[in-house]
């Protein structure tokens, strides 16, 4: 099993997970925060060799926002987001929990991804920390608003607006769980890939008839 076990459930409300398809919110699924406690493993790898390993990991580049808790933008690039569930539609992001961005997605119970295209670098990188935190989105992107408010990058390859639905405490990070409410997709750019510590593209159309 893993080096971390499961602690009780910290807090619970009841508040509803997000809108169905056709717009109605009813989503019964509850806000839930759970917390990982790290046992010390004897014999667990060291964080280099866990890093080189996952540094063969290949992913999707995306750039994770929402307002904080006084109405401004925040974002960070980030490559831990994950698919959960279809129905209902869910997703889950890791965030490094001393992020401004953490606290203002428990501030305001949402968040918004947009997952960068090929062409989009200069985002990716400036939401890495190239550029300062309140200078990013004038500086790289071009911006609009999900109904909601947060913050939907144009162009995006694919973008997804999301109810918090669910945080999973771990020693560095928060995962943050999401309910879908609003999503668009491009129907022809390529994505930005990030795999052996550096940005790739793919080299074959993914559109492209067999
Ligand atoms: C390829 C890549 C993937 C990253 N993935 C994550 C991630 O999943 N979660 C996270 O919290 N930070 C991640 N980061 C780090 C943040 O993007 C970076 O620390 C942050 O934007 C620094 O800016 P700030 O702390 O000033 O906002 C990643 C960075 C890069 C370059």
């Amino acid at each position: 099993m893993s080096s971390r076990e499961r602690a009780p459930e910290r807090k619970s409300s009841s508040r509803g997970a997000g809108k169905s398809q056709n717009g109605e919110r009813g989503g019964t699924a509850p806000q839930v925060e759970l917390a990982l406690t790290a046992k010390p493993v004897p014999g667990a790898v060291s964080r280099g060799d866990f890093l080189e390993t996952l540094a063969r990991l290949t992913t999707s580049v995306w750039v994770v926002t929402a307002n904080n808790a006084l109405g401004r933008p925040l974002g960070r690039t980030v490559t831990s987001m994950m698919s959960v569930s279809a129905a209902p539609p869910t997703i889950m992001v890791s965030i490094m929990r001393d992020a401004d961005l953490a606290e203002a997605i428990r501030a305001t119970q949402g968040f918004s991804l947009s997952m960068l295209a090929s062409s989009q670098e200069e985002v990716a990188n400036a939401f890495a920390g190239k550029v300062s935190p309140e200078e990013r989105f004038a500086h790289a992107g071009s911006w609009a608003a999900w109904p909601s408010g947060r913050p939907r990058l144009l162009d995006a390859l694919a973008a997804m607006d999301c109810e918090l639905s669910g945080v999973v405490e771990t020693e560095t990070h928060l995962l943050f769980v999401g309910t879908l409410i609003d999503s668009a997709h491009s129907e022809t750019d390529m994505p930005l890939l990030w795999g052996m510590r550096d940005y790739r593209r793919l080299s074959i159309d993914p559109y492209a008839d067999d």
